[in-house]
């Protein structure tokens, strides 16, 4: 029963696999006229190989048995003439067909890309990046070579296979059937070999996949790796994988290894019988020699199509598998999609609503959020506070649709997220996430990345007001240091001041901030909290901070107490402090030290 089952569904996922592959050819509709062209010089360069063995017969049959010596030179000239056309032909064919599977690939790279910055945060917390990037590089790799390698190849074959039982069965049909005697022995052992090679290719894929997978997390890692002192771990992990794809590879080329040999001997089976049978026929006088020669090198012409169906098929079943692998993630829906009436978002005063908004992560089966309402009016300072994993960075990742709420409504001066587009809205709101990620570039075009047409002065102005311009023009280079992959260094407390000047110079009505505590000395905390307090007091906007600092929470309008999902209390800091056990409770356990001793140095 679960044989029979797991039967079905490897037939099912063939088929599945083989419709992306049809899928993937229609991507070369656009580029018909390369086609065309590949496919005449296919057609052609064959004809020519068919001529070859003729041109054979005629100078023994016609030229060296009556010794005319005319006949043996014009026949060779002419050999010579095909083989140069062959030549030609068969350069065309594989230049115009390789020069559409390159602008296919283009095109689904584009595709991919395209998708993967566009797709919202929940794909994202479900998919691995090693798995993105083999399909980007790997995956789209193997479906060209599918288009630009095989298919030529395959209607090559074809049309070499038809070409040559044609010329044979001409010649002399008796001899042409036995030839064929050995084909059943022939697809047999290829369809052994098949069965046994492709499930292997579909796991060459996966585990390439994995083996991404473990190199991008160590080099995204690579520092709590060494932190914790996890790298033989890390290369345990490593080499299982490399292992497990090496074992895989050399069992296929094992299977390669030994069917190959055995076709060729099957072949050779096919060759003496035909000398066999056609030296008989030879010494009866109704065969030529020239037609037994000619006959030998169709034998050896067919055999060429014959090994090419058995390679080819298998690697149409890798690259079948890839196919499959790509259009996944060209097909993947967005959650958080742009309804098709959705209208920019006016200049925004800055009220935001919540109104019995309920959210859960995709997966989980219980809520993040429950019932989450409140009214927060334009120009005010709100600080959330809770336990870890209660909720806070949820409600403001609801904000800018990082996600969407499974029920409920999420509203910016009265209008529904939801309705509104995602440009208008995102480019309405300053963000500055736990993380900070910049980008290679220079310090001035990270600020910029928001709005790469600022002038110099509002670049200056948002660094300025982020605390940010006196350590930039320390600098070398000032604003145009390169940071990134092999620029300078920054510390992490310079990075989250760039990128609170990033927030900033799109002088946003709302900003949210989600500050978790990073692993960051007293001094550097000091200088962010300085920076968002100088920001959250210049914008004059509404702002949601995720608070880890007293000061933020003493200064905000309105303070947010998100527990296991719910609000539990709303209010100032003073009223909390009196009403709440939990809010104190929280205050002493899971704030940042307090940095009053650093402020009165400063302030004296
Ligand atoms: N991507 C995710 N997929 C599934 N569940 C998640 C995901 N992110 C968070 N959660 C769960 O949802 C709940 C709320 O998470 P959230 O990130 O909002 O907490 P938080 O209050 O910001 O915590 P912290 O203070 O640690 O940042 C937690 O229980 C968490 O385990
Ligand atoms: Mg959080």
């Amino acid at each position: 029963m679960s044989d029979r089952s797991t039967e079905h569904s490897r037939r099912e996922r063939s088929k599945t696999n083989a419709r992306a592959l049809t899928r993937a050819l229609r991507y070369l509709k656009p580029q018909w006229p390369l086609m065309a062209g590949a496919l005449a010089g296919l057609l052609l360069g064959n004809l020519a190989a068919l001529l070859v063995p003729q041109g054979l017969r005629l100078i023994i049959d016609q030229g060296i048995a009556p010794q005319r010596l005319d006949v043996i030179a014009a026949a060779g000239a002419g050999l010579v003439g095909i083989a140069t056309l062959k030549g030609l032909f068969n350069f065309l064919q594989s230049y115009l067909a390789e020069a559409a599977s390159q602008n296919v690939a283009y095109e689904l790279r584009n595709l991919i890309f395209n998708k993967i910055t566009t797709l919202s945060f929940s794909y994202h917390d479900q998919q691995q990046t090693g798995q993105l990037m083999t399909r980007v590089t790997s995956d789209v790799e193997l479906v060209r070579q599918f288009i630009g390698q095989a298919v030529p190849q395959l209607i090559g074959s074809f049309v070499v296979l038809v070409g040559a039982l044609i010329f044979l069965f001409s010649m002399n049909a008796l001899l042409a059937a036995v030839t064929l005697v050995v084909t059943p022995l022939f697809l047999g052992l290829l369809g052994f070999f098949l069965a046994r090679v492709r499930p292997l290719f579909s796991l060459t894929q996966q585990k390439l996949a994995e083996l991404n997978t473990v190199l991008q997390e160590n080099l995204a890692g690579i520092r709590v790796v060494r932190a914790f002192a996890r790298e033989p771990h890390e290369l345990e992990r490593y080499t299982k994988v490399n292992h497990a794809l090496r074992d895989i590879s050399i069992t296929i080329n094992r299977q390669f290894a030994i069917t190959f040999p055995l076709l060729f001997f099957v072949v050779n089976m096919a060759t003496l019988m035909v000398t066999l049978v056609g030296g008989l026929l030879v010494i009866r006088a109704t065969l030529t020699v020239g037609e037994l020669v000619a006959f030998a090198n169709y034998l050896a012409v067919l055999i060429q199509p014959l090994f090419a169906f058995g390679f080819l098929s298998a690697f149409v079943a890798r690259a079948s598998v890839s196919a499959e692998r790509v259009f996944e993630v060209i097909d993947a829906e967005s959650e958080v999609k742009q309804k098709p009436d959705a209208i920019p978002l006016p200049p925004i005063k800055g009220d935001v609503s919540f109104r019995n908004v309920y959210f859960k992560f995709a997966g989980s089966d219980r809520w993040a959020l429950e019932d989450v309402s409140f009214d927060v009016p334009a120009g005010s300072k709100v600080a959330i506070v809770g336990r870890t994993g209660s909720g806070k960075s949820s409600i403001i990742n609801l904000i800018p649709r990082f996600y969407d709420p499974q029920r409920g409504q999420v509203l910016i001066d009265g209008h529904d997220v939801k309705d509104v587009t995602l440009d208008s809205l995102r480019g309405s709101i300053g963000i500055v996430l736990q993380d900070t990620v910049l980008f290679s570039g220079t310090i001035r075009d990270n600020i910029a990345y928001g709005k790469p047409d600022a002038t110099m002065e509002e670049i200056v102005e948002a660094a300025k007001a982020a605390q940010a311009h006196d350590f930039i023009t320390a600098l070398p280079d000032g604003y145009n240091t390169v940071i990134g992959e092999r620029g300078v260094g920054l510390s992490g407390g310079q990075k989250q001041r760039i990128a609170i000047a990033r927030a900033l110079l799109l002088q946003p009505r709302l900003i949210i901030l989600d500050d978790s505590t990073s692993a960051v000395d007293a001094e550097t905390e000091y200088q962010i909290q300085q920076a968002l307090q100088a920001m959250l007091t210049r914008c004059n906007c509404t702002s949601f901070v995720v608070a880890q600092r007293l000061s933020s929470v003493r200064n905000a309008d309105l303070i947010l107490l998100v527990d296991d999902g719910r609000i539990v209390a709303q209010g100032t800091h003073e009223e909390l402090l009196r009403d709440n056990a939990l809010y104190g409770e929280i205050l002493d356990t899971q704030f940042a030290p307090d940095l009053a001793p650093y402020e009165e140095a400063l302030a004296a």
